[in-house]
């Protein structure tokens, strides 16, 4: 499969994210804590390579809550600060508030060596399409605050929500385009619903999930759809053809219809808390790009 995204797309926002960086201090990056490290552009280490960095593992709710917890260990590792949350429901965005302030800990120290007093925090949420940045802001920000019109140095335009009197948070994210070389990634981001479903062949994708459910999961599929599970993948989208009564004319098993069975449920969590990536493979490819 050939998954696709724009390169006018892509330059446009580069360019926006380049001039935005200039504007703040810390860069709120949200991932999908399903697939987070195909659900972030490695990019944006480079663009944003000297402000701190908080990574917001969102839509923990849907993912594998041992992974969780091993990914922020991962990132923590690499200089970041996270925190794990469902933007949805709001679990986990109080955490928010505190992480900040402690994130940008040495500005506000060198502020006030310089006598600059109250100057506040200033805060972009970055992050590919659907990974919740918009969920995010309106969960953290609420409809309480106030935005702030604009202001000398900023680009014309730009709107800051007033979070509190230390920080601030550009009103609009960045949005980053999902890194597409390689066709694993693609995959993953179908799967979780971040391509939209009209490009996709969903029959090949959901083979490609059955694979990754039986590898990671074992025993998950047996229990939700009451199949024999196998590394024959055809034969397990079959028995969930069969088992869930996906006939089309003619009597024939309808296997597009199961596809959609299977990523619905899969998106929606309905099979399990699932994810996709691990840290320790992550980490092993790694040292031996290292070597
Ligand atoms: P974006 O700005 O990054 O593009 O993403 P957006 O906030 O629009 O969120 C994309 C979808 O993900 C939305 O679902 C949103 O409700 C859902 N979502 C965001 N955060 C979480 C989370 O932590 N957990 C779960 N389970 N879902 C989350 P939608 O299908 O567009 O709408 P709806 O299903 O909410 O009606």
């Amino acid at each position: 499969m050939n998954y696709q995204w724009y390169p006018g797309h892509m330059t446009k926002a580069k360019r926006m994210m380049e001039e935005n960086i200039k504007l703040i201090d810390l860069i709120i990056e949200v991932v999908d804590a399903r697939i987070p490290l195909a659900s972030r552009n490695p990019d944006i280490d480079e663009l944003g390579k000297n402000k701190a960095r908080l990574i917001l593992l969102n839509k923990s709710d849907l993912a594998d809550e041992r992974e969780n917890e091993k990914w922020t260990g991962y990132f923590q590792d690499r200089g970041a600060f996270v925190v794990k949350m469902n933007a949805k429901t709001g679990a986990g965005v109080k955490n928010v508030l505190p992480v900040i302030m402690e994130s940008c800990k040495e500005k506000i120290e060198r502020d006030r060596r310089r006598g600059i007093k109250n100057r506040p925090v200033r805060a972009m949420v970055v992050g590919i399409p659907n990974v919740g940045k918009s969920t995010f802001i309106n969960a953290f920000a609420g409809k309480a605050c106030t935005k702030t019109g604009n202001k000398p140095g900023v680009t014309k335009g730009k709107q800051w929500i007033r979070i509190n009197k230390n920080v601030e948070l550009l009103d609009t994210p960045g949005i980053l385009w999902p890194k597409f070389e390689d066709q694993v990634i693609g995959a993953k981001l179908a799967m979780t619903g971040s391509i939209r479903d009209e490009i996709l062949n969903l029959e090949e994708l959901s083979l490609e999930l059955l694979g990754y459910l039986h590898y990671y999961y074992d025993g998950i599929l047996e229990k939700r759809y009451g199949i024999t599970e196998s590394d024959d993948r055809v034969d397990m989208l079959e028995q969930i053809a069969r088992n869930r009564r996906c006939i089309q004319r003619g009597n024939e098993l309808d296997y597009g219809r199961a596809a959609n069975i299977l990523l619905e449920e899969f998106r929606n969590g309905k099979i399990g808390r699932i994810t996709l990536e691990r840290v320790e493979t992550e980490v092993d490819t790694e040292q031996k790009e290292e070597k």
